[in-house]
């Protein structure tokens, strides 16, 4: 078995021009991510995503997003190293530049793994309030069994008119936690569906974005439905 040598490198902040790289780290690891991730997280925070690059080759090595999303609020995204450079520090030098950027604000954070949950919970001593739950389904949509419509709701398209409204349904759905940067960032940037249920009155009852990941699978994310049916079905980004 080959040992791993330790390449030299530098911890920088990521640039927008590195978000190809960046996927393409993502793809060779067959992790499946929202494809536009680089661009939403640098639009939320410009200094808050660090890549580990190598200084022979300039190659990006691994990524750790701890984007300050409010004076309180960090997200943890997107923590990955290329798998021939696994085990030799990258990762916890990464991760300890994005400590750092976040100071004493809180975090949210998706564990891709039991693994890492506990690294998470044990090494860094967060503590979960209160615990939230995620509904990841995977395979092909059934689409013969569609719900047609349901009475006194519509759908229309997240527009600049319907925005502030969705910011504010989110917050309700979300704890009072302000995502309307990211919000802001997806309505009508990327190349998604976003759609918006209203009821008669005008009233935002859920709303939910399609869009592709890297490896082009297409996901639906964002708390669709969650004034309608169950608070606790609120998605997250
Ligand atoms: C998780 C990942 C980024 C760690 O990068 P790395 O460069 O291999 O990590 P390091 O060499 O610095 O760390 C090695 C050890 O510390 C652990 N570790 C990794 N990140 C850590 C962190 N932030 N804090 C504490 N421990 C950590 C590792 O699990 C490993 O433990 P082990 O030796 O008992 O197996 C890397 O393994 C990876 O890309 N995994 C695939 C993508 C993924 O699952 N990302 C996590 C999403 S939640």
């Amino acid at each position: 078995m080959s040992e791993k040598t330790m390449p030299s490198y530098t911890i920088r902040t990521m640039q927008l021009s590195d978000s190809e790289e960046v996927r393409e780290l993502w793809s060779a690891l067959e992790w499946d991510i929202y494809k536009y991730s680089n661009e939403m997280m640098l639009i939320n925070d410009p200094n808050g995503v660090f890549v580990a690059q190598e200084n022979a080759t300039g190659k990006l090595l691994g990524v750790c997003g701890c984007v300050n999303l409010s004076p309180e609020l960090s997200f943890v995204c997107m923590y990955a190293v290329r798998e021939d450079c696994q085990g030799l520090g990258i990762g916890t030098a990464l991760w300890a530049k994005g400590i750092e950027h976040m100071g004493d604000r809180n975090a949210s954070l998706f564990a891709a793994n039991v693994k890492m949950q506990e690294i998470y919970k044990n090494h860094h001593n967060f503590k979960a309030i209160p615990q939230r739950k995620r509904l990841l389904m995977k395979g092909k949509p059934v689409v013969n069994a569609l719900t047609a419509s349901i009475s006194g709701i519509c759908l229309v398209d997240m527009n600049d008119k319907n925005i502030a409204d969705v910011i504010e349904y989110d917050k309700q759905v979300c704890d009072g936690v302000d995502r309307s940067a990211a919000l802001r960032a997806l309505n009508g940037t990327f190349d998604n569906i976003n759609s918006v249920a209203i009821n008669d009155n005008n009233q935002v009852m859920g709303y939910c974005v399609v869009s592709e990941t890297v490896s082009v699978i297409v996901r639906g994310w964002g708390p669709m439905g969650a004034g309608m049916l169950d608070q606790s079905q609120t998605g997250t980004l």
